[in-house]
């Protein structure tokens, strides 16, 4: 076992309220905690990236760059972390190299440290270029192993993952675990072989839902893992990251425990439960709670509760246990992908679908974007069947290739519409646009978005009833805290 005492990550900023406010914290109510956060002497402070973007834009009015410039100023010795999801940058589809890399450059730019780099389907061409641009502009890459349970997803081949990780040059590898379905015995087992295999440091991400995380942690810190994540209460525990103070507790008399400063702590939670209590329209005692629920459905932090207030919104609340127990059936049809976005967004709305419509009935357009190979390899194969349906309805045929190599350059066409819209052409408003462009557009032209007038509960335009008879319905879901349009086209039937 190793005798360096574990390092603590901290999450407060970012998957703390991501996980128990929905994504709603500004940065005015970051500011003050900066300086007692900064002096903790944390490995990383977690601030950006994840859903954070898309927060700004949609629903704060706040540019996403100008509070990396504002937390970085406010906490400059501690290495500041940020979560992308690969290619698909901050958003749910891929976009060309020459975007994802003039991402990173602008997140670089700004002073953001380390990058946390994920690929739902734990591909690894989704995740070379991000870890190039990475490395070149002098960051730390941090590789991302999604962890999922079934019977594709074995030690040996996230410890094989892990391995091309390291080889495509991550400083450090990191288990994801985002739904917090890890189990002490795993955790110690997947840590122990990470730690034998790669000569990097290993650091386990998980979440509280299912009441693990905190005993996992133990076990890998047992196992010689470098670093695990916490976050500070209120923004702790339930769908989010143990608090530092329970896990110092646990540790309490273990030689590998960290010695944080208390007070700091304690006057942190003083700080947060303020917070907290003004983000009340956006907390939900339901994520608060350990709920064992998870390790049957195997849905990520969040995305419970939402799912929920989803199927109610759609008149289907009744039908919430069906929904789920169809989850599983779309998963291992879709290759045993992991659920963590976007994935988790298109297996939900698909077990939707196929519960209120009758199975494969009607396929979201990311459904068999997924089943075409679109968005990569998946871990298992494909059902068969499922894929020559899509095949035959859709007229495309599955793509072998690195889905971005299919993917013209980016940043000429985003510059001229940025030109048309008279919008500056610049890489940060070019990069923001290519994902929000309407509400990229609004920021800069200093318009307020609707919820930043009016604070008020997120909306939801109801599902398309059976009868609706439209080629293409568009309608809004409204998991894991964020409003996702997804292109909703009927297949031949
Ligand atoms: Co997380």
């Amino acid at each position: 076992m190793s005798k360096n005492r574990v390092c603590f990550t901290n999450t407060v900023l970012r998957d703390g309220h991501q996980s128990l406010a929905a994504t709603r914290m500004r940065t005015e109510q970051m500011l003050p905690a900066l300086d007692d956060l900064d002096a903790l002497g944390f490995y990383q402070l977690e601030t950006w990236g994840g859903a954070t973007i898309d927060a700004c834009l949609r629903y704060l009015g706040e540019n996403p760059f100008e509070r990396i410039s504002a937390l970085k100023k406010g906490a400059p010795q501690t290495p500041h972390g940020m979560l992308l999801r690969g290619q698909n940058i901050v958003q749910y589809t891929s976009f060309p190299d020459d975007v994802v890399e003039a991402f990173v450059n602008c997140a670089a730019n700004r002073g953001m440290d380390v990058i946390r780099i994920f690929d739902a389907l734990n591909d690894p061409r989704n995740l070379e270029t991000s870890i190039r641009a990475t490395l070149a502009a002098g960051k730390h890459a941090r590789g991302e192993i999604c962890y999922t349970i079934s019977p594709v997803h074995t030690i040996e081949a996230f410890v094989e993952f892990g391995e091309e990780l390291a080889d495509l040059g991550c400083q450090s590898v990191s288990i994801k675990d985002m739904a917090g379905l890890i189990t002490p015995k795993v955790a110690y087992d997947l840590v122990s072989a990470l730690k034998k295999r790669i000569n990097v440091p290993i650091l386990l991400h998980s979440h509280d839902t299912a009441g693990l995380a905190a005993s996992a942690y133990l076990a890998a810190v047992e196992a010689g893992a470098d670093a695990v994540e916490t976050s500070i209460v209120p923004f702790a525990n339930g769908t989010s990251q143990p608090d530092t103070l329970r896990m110092m507790a646990l540790l309490d008399g273990h030689p590998r425990c960290p010695d944080y400063d208390r007070v700091r702590l304690a006057r942190l939670r003083t700080h947060f439960e303020k917070v907290y209590a003004e983000l009340h329209a956006f907390t939900n005692p339901v994520n608060e709670r350990v709920d064992v629920d998870i390790l049957t459905y195997q849905v990520p932090g969040g995305m419970l509760s939402n799912f929920r207030n989803q199927l109610k919104e759609q008149g289907m609340a009744d039908r919430y246990e069906e929904v789920l127990r169809e989850m599983p059936v779309v998963r291992a049809a879709l290759g045993h992908i992991p659920l963590v976005t976007p994935t988790s967004q298109i297996v939900g709305t698909q077990a939707m679908l196929n519960v209120k419509f009758g199975r494969w009935k009607m396929i979201s357009q990311p459904a068999q974007d997924v089943v075409l190979g679109k968005y990569g390899r998946t871990p298992g194969p494909v059902d068969g069947d499922l894929l020559a349906l899509v095949e035959k309805q859709s007229g495309r045929k599955a793509v072998t290739v690195r889905p971005a190599d299919l993917l013209e350059p980016g940043l000429p066409a985003l510059r001229d519409k940025l030109k048309e819209e008279d919008l500056p052409e610049d890489d940060e408003t070019a990069v923001l646009y290519a994902m929000f462009p309407v509400e990229t557009a609004r920021l800069l032209r200093g318009e307020k978005p609707k919820e930043a007038r009016t604070p008020a509960a997120p909306d939801a335009a109801p599902l398309p009833s059976a009868s609706t008879g439209g080629r293409a319905t568009r309608y809004v879901m409204h998991i894991e805290s964020q409003k996702h349009l997804v292109e909703v086209e009927e297949l031949g039937s």
